[in-house]
């Protein structure tokens, strides 16, 4: 029953994807939540769309895309550098109040990041949080070039960390991410930071918790 290792999401998970809402609002005056609600949902659906259509790009260009159509139905005056200035944004986003005092908590296990996340954007976006010491890997979708929830994507944990998907704990807080980790053998950890109901996709998570810390105090409990 123990867990050997653990693999993070990174998009949700440890770092809010909604901290670009700030600047979409100075861009556009009370339009900020809703480019930033339809960039992310639409961002989702092409890696979905595209890992259906064996078409994969990478999660910069996905995202530079989702940005765009999103600017576009909200008829919004989009300029080539508004579109560049909220693409860095992406690079910067701020890490969830928990992230990085639980990561210390969870320090005596190997951490990993598994992510949608393009190599180079998982490596900025890690760096600028000051968080770069506290993962051993950093695996991202691109070497398989397809996207969550394939199970090829998860693979990449157990053949990194060299132990079986029921060794590692994987945490998310997005609900679909935590069904396919389920589906595939790990043990997830969702942490529901939205209060939403379970996806139902036939698998059920290990444990629901509502910040990274409850994930530190579960583990122990395990032991
Ligand atoms: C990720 C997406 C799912 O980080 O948020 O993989």
């Amino acid at each position: 029953m123990t867990i050997k290792a653990l693999a993070f999401d990174a998009y949700g998970t440890l770092f809010d994807v909604h901290s670009v809402t700030a600047l979409c609002d100075e861009f556009f005056p009370d339009r900020g939540a809703a480019l930033s609600q339809l960039w992310r949902s639409k961002q989702l659906e092409y890696t979905w769309l595209r890992s259906l259509m064996s078409n994969y790009e990478d999660f910069w260009h996905v995202t530079e895309a989702a940005l765009s159509f999103a600017g576009e139905a909200l008829k919004l005056d989009l300029t080539d550098d508004k579109q560049a200035r909220l693409m860095n944004a992406y690079l910067h986003l701020t890490p969830y109040p928990d992230v990085t005092s639980a990561l210390k908590c969870l320090s005596h296990l190997p951490l990993a990041i598994l992510s949608n996340g393009a190599p180079q954007m998982l490596t900025e976006v890690v760096a600028n949080a000051n968080l770069s010491a506290e993962f051993k890997h950093l695996l991202s979708v691109d070497s398989v070039k397809i996207f969550k929830p394939h199970a090829s994507v998860y693979q990449l944990a157990p053949d990194t960390f060299g132990v079986a998907p029921h060794e590692i704990g994987f945490v998310s807080s997005n609900g679909w991410d935590v069904a396919g980790a389920a589906h595939f053998g790990f043990r997830t950890f969702w942490i529901n930071r939205n209060k939403q109901p379970p996806e139902k996709l036939g698998a059920q998570a290990f444990r629901v918790v509502s910040t990274l810390h409850d994930v530190a105090d579960e583990l122990q409990k395990m032991n």
